[in-house]
């Protein structure tokens, strides 16, 4: 017989023996079932409740909710677009026979210039220079005509921009706030073409290069007629609209520039939405650390809200998002000296007011606006704005921190040694400049909406929205 152990019973001893085993055992089967979870949760993150989801984005950078999306279908040219290719490549088209829309908008740039000038060259001698730096023909597609207010339709009577403007100036101007659709239709300028939107469509903006002096230099329509007269792709005019379309010079000339949009309108090229963030969306490709944070900051409300005009969100059927709302805003870059019409000090280009577009030249409210960019295939540009001033992203960045914190940084000083903040906008309209919208709604001195780390992470989210992604 074995002696007792002293002050007890041998069965409490026993039972605790098994219980640590049952005890172990159970936190094996516990640990083996969280790791099959989690390998679950990582291979279908979609699968994942919400708040799994999220825990899973932030480890792995998949996308926890992946969606289908509906990509303009990829057809085969139509014989109009195959026309308009040939014209958008034609330099014969121009008075110095050295200029073709290409020139300006380069195939290999997203459809933006090769080189980095402020801006491009142009003219019968190409020794003009031009006035804004030529944006990406990327991503238009989707471009409603200009309007005050949500799109008009397409209607016969014409719209009257005065009207419009003046109905508007009652009505209290929306903060605009990343991710949340705002409550009402907003009542400002949005849609069109150019940085001011004074063109409405790909058709009737194509003659504006073409007879502008300091472009394509033609001097009228005609002139135009007669160049397409000798192309030798003339044929295919008469093949597709009749030969009697030869004795009609205006005609001739109407489609043509029909022709060029349809080329833009029908060729993938101009929205391949084949960037890292598109297959991300999707659910095919995973997102850096830093691509990632660069993400949730670009949509924070409260901090860089980007996504408050350049929206990152695909719409609930599936359209990709384009990142501009279409709208317009001033937001008071500084004035650029490279540019050569910026040595008159009295000039000022103040976009939807003019001057180079004069319909809304009174609705001073509307001075210094101008149309929000697509964000797609931005890090492949050279210059940013409307007017160029900057040359790389972190040069943006900073604009946007340090506007109102520290404008010193931004802007020039006087002789007087005082900081010139807006010096691109008459004092009367400098009340126009958004300072209500997140990360411009600091105030001098504040602590910036980003840190360095923030900026360099928003970076490299934005690198994800270049085309031709390749794992
Ligand atoms: C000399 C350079 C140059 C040439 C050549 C040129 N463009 Fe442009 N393009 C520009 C500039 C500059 C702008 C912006 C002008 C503005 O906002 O006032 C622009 C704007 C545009 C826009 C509006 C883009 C937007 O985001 O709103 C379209 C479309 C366009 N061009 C198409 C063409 C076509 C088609 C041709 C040939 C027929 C052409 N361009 C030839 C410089 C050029
Ligand atoms: C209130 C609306 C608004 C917000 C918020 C906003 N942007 Fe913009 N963004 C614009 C407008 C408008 C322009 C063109 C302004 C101009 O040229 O005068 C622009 C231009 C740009 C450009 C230059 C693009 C080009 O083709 O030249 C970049 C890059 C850019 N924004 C990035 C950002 C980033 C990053 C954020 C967040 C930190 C941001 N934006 C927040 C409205 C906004």
């Amino acid at each position: 017989m074995r002696p007792l152990p002293a002050g007890g019973e041998p069965g409490p001893v026993i039972t605790r023996r098994s219980w640590l085993r049952l005890l172990a055992w159970s936190a094996a089967g516990l640990v083996l079932v969280l790791a099959a979870l989690s390998a679950y949760a990582l291979v279908y993150p979609a699968r994942m409740p919400p708040a799994v989801g999220e825990i899973v984005e932030n480890i792995t950078g998949a996308n926890p909710h992946p969606v289908q999306l509906m990509r303009p279908q990829n057809a085969p040219l139509s014989a109009v677009a195959l026309l308009g290719k040939q014209i958008f490549f034609d330099p014969t088209l121009s008075a110095s026979g050295m200029q073709s829309c290409a020139s300006c908008h380069s195939p290999q740039h997203s459809y933006a210039p090769d080189n980095a000038f402020p801006v491009q060259l142009g003219g019968a001698h190409m020794t003009q220079t031009g006035y804004r730096p030529p944006p990406s023909l990327a991503y238009l597609y989707r471009q409603a005509p200009f309007s005050i207010g949500p799109d008009q339709g397409d209607t016969d009577v014409p719209v009257d921009m005065t009207q419009l403007a003046t109905q508007a100036a009652g009505m209290q101007r929306a903060q605009k706030t990343a991710l949340a659709a705002p409550a009402a239709a907003a009542m400002v300028p949005q849609g069109g073409l150019f940085w001011d939107g004074r063109a409405d469509t790909l058709q009737n903006q194509a003659l504006g290069p073409l007879t502008n002096p300091v472009e394509m230099a033609n001097a009228t329509e005609e002139d135009v007629a007669r160049k397409l007269l000798q192309t030798k792709y003339l044929d295919q005019f008469k093949q597709i609209f009749g030969p009697s379309i030869v004795s009609n010079p205006s005609l001739l000339v109407s489609e043509a520039m029909f022709a060029v949009g349809r080329y833009q309108i029908e060729d993938q090229s101009f929205h391949a939405f084949t960037s890292k963030y598109d297959y991300w969306l999707e659910g095919k490709t995973r997102l850096t650390h830093a691509e990632l944070h660069g993400l949730q900051l670009f949509n924070d409300k409260d901090k860089a809200n980007c996504a408050g005009c350049h929206l990152s969100q695909p719409s609930r059927d599936g359209l990709p998002p384009v990142f501009t709302d279409t709208q317009y805003e001033a937001l008071g870059v500084p004035r650029n000296p490279a540019i050569p019409a910026n040595k008159d000090p009295k000039y000022f280009d103040m976009g939807v007011c003019g001057p180079f577009r004069d319909d809304l030249a009174k609705q001073t409210q509307y001075c210094g606006m101008f149309l929000t960019p697509t964000l797609r295939n931005v890090a492949e540009r050279k210059v940013f704005f409307h007017n160029g001033v900057y040359h790389d992203l972190k040069q943006v960045m900073d604009f946007y921190n340090l506007r109102n914190t520290e404008p010193a940084k931004i802007y020039p000083r006087d002789a007087s040694g005082k900081v010139q903040k807006y010096n691109d906008l008459p004092p009367q309209y400098q009340a126009n400049i958004d300072s209500a919208d997140a990360p411009f709604d600091r105030k001098f001195g504040d602590q910036p909406a980003m840190t360095d780390q923030d900026i360099q992470d928003i970076i490299a989210f934005m690198k994800t929205l270049s085309d031709g992604y390749k794992e």
